[in-house]
């Protein structure tokens, strides 16, 4: 059986996936984006630069390993082409991409929408119109990569979503749309049968997942979330494959952020939130906007955990809490005087959460670019521990710097 690496986001997105999935894809044949669109935005750096990837799977950055952007993804072609711009510009090779038909397109009508309906302000969402575009999915309404082969349907589409909305030329959006497909068609194709045939045939390969489980449409802070699947169930649902998994790995940043609106219990307001964004660089890898920041939630996690049944853990940005005199982590809430160690499906019960912290020695060597486990100072490897004994998920990597060598390796995934 093919190893098949699901790698999941275990917080609010922004755990640094990126550099997971581009280092776990080293010898990976296929790397499969299964959920989200352009609002994601997830960052490698390597021989060639800084990469902010919002819809090329950070696995095809390396030149054997096939993007696939499966149907549990909207796709906008704009951004896609921008994107491929900006990696060609950076001199890489272009990436190997297959995108699947059955893929929602985001038109420049799905960002009006967003914009009227105030889901940016309500919400704090990305504004790539990534709602929208789900939600006309569902609705029935979308227009998919393979109807980019019938002309007469896009066009009628188009004017229908026209006379709803308004705010865009017909014309222009139709042509753009011809030529991207005049482009892209050798690249589209049904990715199920692509994927499942790899799988068959003892193919390795890696699912990278968008934003964080809390932010699942279904399992996360709703109405706080994102439109997708963002969970290891997102995987079947948006490919069409049940892989038999070699390992789930929940990525977990060593403290918490979040962008956009809805409860954090451990957001920290003044001074240290301040000192986790400056020290760890949180702002939007899409929006560039600053990120609300605090210390780890093991309430949160634990649940993250249960959803995703985590094999593994990649800690990452381990190095950002170096300096810090001592380091809280949530062991549980407080709600209306009760504790509790739960963590609660109702976003409003959540808001009213006061976390109940248990307090760790913190450490002062910097340690960035650390790549032996042994050589962090003894606080660090007691903090790694404190989470594996409380997840009971071993940690197998850990994250000490932006560059892609700025890492531990503590076992083996597959
Ligand atoms: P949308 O996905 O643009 O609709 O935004 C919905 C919520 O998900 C907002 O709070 C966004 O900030 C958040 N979000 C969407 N994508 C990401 C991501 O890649 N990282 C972190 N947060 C995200």
């Amino acid at each position: 059986m093919a190893p098949a690496l699901a790698i999941i986001g275990a917080q609010w997105g922004d755990e640094a996936k990126g550099k997971i999935v581009h280092f776990l894809s080293r010898e990976a044949d296929l790397c499969v984006r299964f959920n989200g669109g352009p609002n994601a935005g997830h960052t490698v750096v390597d021989e060639y630069g800084v990469a902010k990837l919002h819809q090329v799977p950070a696995g095809a950055l390396h030149s054997h390993c096939l993007g696939v952007l499966s149907h549990g993804m909207v796709l906008d072609p704009w951004a896609l082409e921008e994107e491929l711009a900006f990696l060609q510009g950076q001199g890489r090779p272009a990436p190997k991409l297959l995108l699947s038909e059955r893929t929602h397109l985001v038109l420049p009508s799905h960002r009006i929408k967003e914009e009227k309906e105030g889901a940016s302000s309500r919400l704090g969402t990305t504004k790539r119109g990534v709602g929208p575009a789900y939600a006309d999915r569902v609705a029935r309404r979308g227009l998919r990569l393979l109807d980019l082969a019938h002309p007469h349907y896009v066009r009628e589409r188009l004017r229908a979503e026209f006379d709803v909305v308004g705010g865009f030329d017909v014309d222009q959006v139709f042509s753009t749309l011809m030529n991207f497909y005049q482009k892209f068609h050798e690249r589209i194709g049904d990715a199920r049968v692509a994927l499942s045939q790899a799988l068959a045939s003892g193919k390795t390969v890696i699912f990278e997942g968008a934003q964080g489980t809390m932010l699942d449409v279904d399992f996360g802070t709703y109405p706080y979330v994102t439109s997708s699947h963002t969970t290891v169930h997102g995987i079947p649902w948006g490919t069409g494959v049940w892989p038999e998994f070699s390992a789930i790995v929940g990525v977990v940043k060593a403290y918490t952020t979040r962008v956009g609106a809805g409860p954090l219990p451990t957001e920290e307001r003044g001074p240290l939130g301040e000192r986790l964004r400056e020290a760890g660089e949180e702002y939007g890898a899409t929006t560039g906007r600053p990120r609300r920041c605090g210390w780890l939630d093991l309430v949160a996690l634990r649940y993250a955990h249960a959803i995703n049944r985590f094999t593994h853990i990649a800690l990452t940005k381990l190095d950002v809490l170096s300096g810090f005199p001592e380091i809280r982590v949530a062991v549980a809430y407080r709600i209306d005087g009760e504790k509790v160690e739960e963590f609660p499906a109702c976003s409003w019960e959540l808001e009213r959460a006061e976390p109940i912290y248990e307090t760790l020695p913190g450490w002062q060597k910097d340690i960035q670019g650390a790549k032996e486990f042994t050589r962090l100072p003894k606080e660090a490897q007691a903090y790694v521990r404190f989470l594996e004994e409380v997840l009971g998920v071993p940690v197998a990597l850990i994250g000490t710097g932006p560059e892609a060598n700025s890492l531990i390796v503590r076992g083996e995934l597959s």
